[in-house]
């Protein structure tokens, strides 16, 4: 990010070299927070307002107030995104819980600290897209609250490494014999034509490309479940796909370093990418119909 970059902390617009957050801020302190990414096409936030749901349930989970309202974040976005020189972006907004003496237990007057930047969004090159990608697998020893988008990552960063220390795009996970995500996005397989992932649980992060995904299998008539995935499902698994904000829909290919089904990517994911970037910019240019209006 150039130093010029302009982000919003605390009501401002300001260069990014200009933000400051004091040291005693609990999003510093102990990663007491939560954040958003919302993909932008085009200047179109993508699927906006079920980013602000989330939004809304991660600060209810962990007892922050919502500093705005839907309106307000709304158009906080839409002035951050009409700053930025580039066209795709990727939002990033992130309330902590505010700036306090340090102690664990909450502050009875911090207030929330919210701070969004923009960043030029970087999707799966078509080559990777056409491939396929590498993932490992490790046990998600990870809090039983990962259905909250928390800022405390360090767990996620550290099978993410995994995964980045053999040149690997992601590491999927294990929680007692089943199934729950990667370390920064949701897993779907393929079995004989059917679509499976983990239901919506404590257990996961509930993306909003995988309920992209579902109603898109849905409208298509794809055969999709939503229930427990094993490892050895996996591991047997005609197809994977790990998909995310950013990373949309990718195929994985090869899983610890064995070929997923036929090694390359199969007909139901190239299907749905087919279908997922149809809708992106069936929403798209009926974004950019009503920002013309
Ligand atoms: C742990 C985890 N699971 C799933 C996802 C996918 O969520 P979304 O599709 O909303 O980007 C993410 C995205 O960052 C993630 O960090």
């Amino acid at each position: 990010m150039d130093a010029s970059s302009i982000v919003f902390l605390n009501g401002k617009f300001l260069p990014v070299d200009e933000a400051r957050v004091p040291v005693l801020d609990r999003g510093f302190i102990f990663g007491d927070g939560v954040y958003e990414l919302v993909p932008v096409y085009s200047r179109v936030p993508f699927r906006m307002d079920e980013h602000l749901a989330r939004l809304e349930r991660s600060l209810a989970a962990v007892r922050i107030r919502n500093p705005y309202t839907m309106a307000e974040w709304r158009d906080i976005i839409q002035q951050l995104v009409a700053r930025q020189p580039f066209e795709d972006q990727g939002i990033y907004f992130q309330v902590t819980r505010g700036v306090a003496k340090r102690d664990h237990a909450f502050p009875k007057d911090a207030t929330p600290t919210v701070f969004v930047m923009s960043n030029p969004l970087v999707c799966p090159p078509q080559a990777l897209v056409e491939s396929g990608a590498a993932a490992v697998t490790a046990v998600d020893n990870r809090w039983h609250r990962c259905d909250i988008k928390s800022i405390s990552l360090i767990g996620n960063c550290l099978l993410r490494q995994v995964s980045a220390d053999v040149g690997a795009v992601e590491t999927i996970l294990f929680r007692d014999g089943q199934l729950t995500e990667a370390s920064a996005s949701n897993v779907f397989v393929v079995k004989a034509g059917v679509i499976l992932s983990p239901a919506k649980s404590n257990l996961i992060l509930p993306g909003i490309t995988y309920d992209v995904v579902a109603e898109l299998a849905k409208s298509a008539g794809l055969p999709i479940e939503f229930r427990p995935v094993s490892e050895a499902e996996v591991r047997g698994a005609d197809e994977v796909w790990v998909t995310s904000s950013s990373k949309e829909v990718l195929a994985v290919v090869t899983l610890d370093g064995k070929p997923v089904g036929a090694g390359k990517p199969g007909p139901v994911f190239r299907q749905m990418h087919r279908l997922y970037q149809e809708f992106k910019q069936k929403v798209m240019r009926a974004g950019k119909g009503r920002q013309a209006a």
